[in-house]
């Protein structure tokens, strides 16, 4: 069944009426891994949904000599691969490709980005595109590249005149003042840390306006996380209960069973804090946290974002190290018993790195609503399972009646957010067990894969997002702030640490890779 089939009617949102616009959509980095994997599949699903405007020009930018046709046939196998349109026509294929064109340049040098404002300016029209194709005049900007160019690009781009901030607005004197957006999309990692990633915004918005600057954290294109919201406040029920009067703690986890493949030269100068925590999980935590913003605009929501981020309790050294572990996985197998190489033997991995592939972290929030209630942040890589879930566990019934006889039996109320897989939300209760006087708990499930034909990957909704200039899902300069002073402090917290510590005392776990998720019980 459809939800949108069910007995009861749905409501369409307003935001449901951006629409993406005509425009340049350039990707720097274009002949990398997540233009390959994500980036036009997502466009290409766009495409088969009837959601990009026929004017949409995508120009794939990178150092690699190839031609128009050479980087379509490459695009082509991503899509083949990683689209969720299996088997296309050969048709559907020409009329999304017709719009593909590539631009070889290395992305320090001007003559590449001279080229791309005469494209974007209109002073150069681009083969097969048909003489009365008239070309967009909006540009965004992707930078699928590594971190260490985003300040180059952003600063090259508006010395051209293509940017949209102080430097980038292109009315200096000899440039006619611009026409249509300009907007840079962001991947991660955004910084290492506080410092580098107020350096990289302060590039960033001398070439582009905050508004125009979509950072992404690809867990908020999620349809589950998203969800929270939905969940949260076009419903009566939870709000009420929403608070340290009836939630005992919170727990987010993020676990994953594949160890870290090639990626171990950026990883081991990472973590899980650094790759994982500071954006995923305490974007999850503040979603699940924050008060009901005014409005469902972007700066709104954003704002009740940071108002969590700026209550999270701060610690000193051994308190932190005593909130936290860490954890690296050593050799072993994993779900179908196939051996895992440890962190330590993998390629680019320093010898002897003290990297952790496992962090969990409890937190607390100094606000009315959550004031005492512990919210523990948890991920992990080479674990035996992997889902995404946020759990809220409420307070036990009072002693009266069951849980004076029953005690810990007596299971308390609990609601799973389930972000992956098996989407969904699961509320746990009491019932009686029939024939018997006795209480057992069980699951009501709601499933979303019941009820909808397909969830649409992240990168299709933030794409979208982006070409409609809807910032909503993509985070603002102060949470990045804000969440990276989480994640330094516990970072300087374990460098204080001696790696063969207790655990509670900041040493390094190790964990045989396809070991169980820790329980948190074992952290005590
Ligand atoms: C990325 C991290 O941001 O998220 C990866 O860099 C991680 O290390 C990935 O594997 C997890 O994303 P998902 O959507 O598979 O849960």
């Amino acid at each position: 069944m459809n939800i949108r089939d069910s007995e009861y009617p749905y409501c369409s949102l307003d935001s449901g009426a951006l629409k993406p616009e005509a425009a340049f959509f350039v990707v720097f980095g274009a002949t990398g891994d997540l233009a390959k994997r994500k980036i036009f599949p997502s466009l290409f699903d766009l495409h088969m949904e009837k959601t990009l405007p026929q004017r949409l020009v995508m120009l794939g930018f990178a150092r690699r000599d190839l031609d128009d046709g050479a980087f379509r046939a490459d695009m082509r196998e991503g899509c083949a691969r990683h689209s969720r349109h299996k088997g296309f026509s050969d048709a559907d294929w020409a009329s999304f490709s017709s719009r593909i064109f590539y631009l070889a340049s290395d992305v320090s040098d001007p003559a590449g980005y001279a080229r791309l404002a005469s494209l974007i300016g209109g002073g150069e029209k681009l083969a097969g595109l048909g003489q009365d194709f008239s070309l967009p005049r909006n540009a965004l900007f992707y930078l699928a590249v590594g971190p260490e160019h985003f300040g180059l690009i952003a600063d090259r781009l508006g010395e051209a005149g293509l940017g949209s901030g102080r430097r980038g607005a292109g009315t200096r004197r000899g440039q006619k003042p611009r026409e249509g957006w300009r907007r840079l999309v962001v991947e991660k990692p955004y910084g290492r840390d506080e410092a580098s990633a107020g350096a990289l915004t302060e590039v960033l918005q001398r070439n582009f306006s905050e508004r125009d600057i979509y950072r992404i954290d690809h867990y908020l294109g999620k349809e589950t996380v998203q969800n929270l919201l939905y969940l949260r406040f076009a419903n009566a029920i939870f709000e009420p209960i929403w608070n340290r009067n009836h939630i005992e703690s919170m727990d987010i986890s993020v676990f994953e069973t594949e160890g870290i493949g090639q990626r171990g030269g950026y990883y081991d100068t990472a973590g899980a804090a650094r790759d994982m925590l500071q954006n995923h999980l305490v974007q999850l935590m503040c979603l699940a946290t924050m008060e009901p913003p005014a409005s469902l605009d972007p700066e709104s929501i954003r704002n009740e974002k940071v108002k969590v981020l700026q209550s999270v309790a701060t610690h000193d050294g051994p308190e932190l190290l005593r909130r936290s572990r860490r954890g690296q996985y050593a050799e072993g197998t994993d779900g179908q018993g196939n051996p895992v190489e440890a962190y330590a033997e993998a390629p680019k991995v320093r010898t002897g790195s003290a990297t952790e592939t496992y962090v969990s972290l409890t937190l607390e929030l100094d606000n009315w609503r959550f004031s005492g209630v512990p919210i523990t942040l948890r991920t992990g890589k080479a674990f035996a399972e992997k889902f995404s879930q946020i759990v809220v566990n409420f307070r036990r019934p009072p002693a009266a009646l069951f849980a004076a006889q029953c005690g810990e039996s007596l299971l308390p109320n609990r609601l799973v957010i389930r972000i992956q897989p098996d989407e969904g939300v699961w509320l746990r209760f009491n019932a009686k067990v029939p024939g018997m006087p006795a209480i057992k708990a069980s699951d009501l499930r709601f499933s979303f894969r019941d009820v909808a034909e397909y969830l649409p990957e992240a990168y299709e909704r933030l794409i979208a997002d982006a070409l409609s200039g809807d910032s909503t899902l993509f985070i603002r300069a102060d949470e990045s702030k804000f969440a990276w002073r989480i994640v330094d402090s516990l970072e300087a917290a374990w460098s204080s640490a001696d790696p063969s510590a207790r655990p509670d005392q900041g040493g390094l776990l190790r964990y045989a890779a396809g070991s169980p998720i820790p329980s948190l019980q074992s952290h005590e």
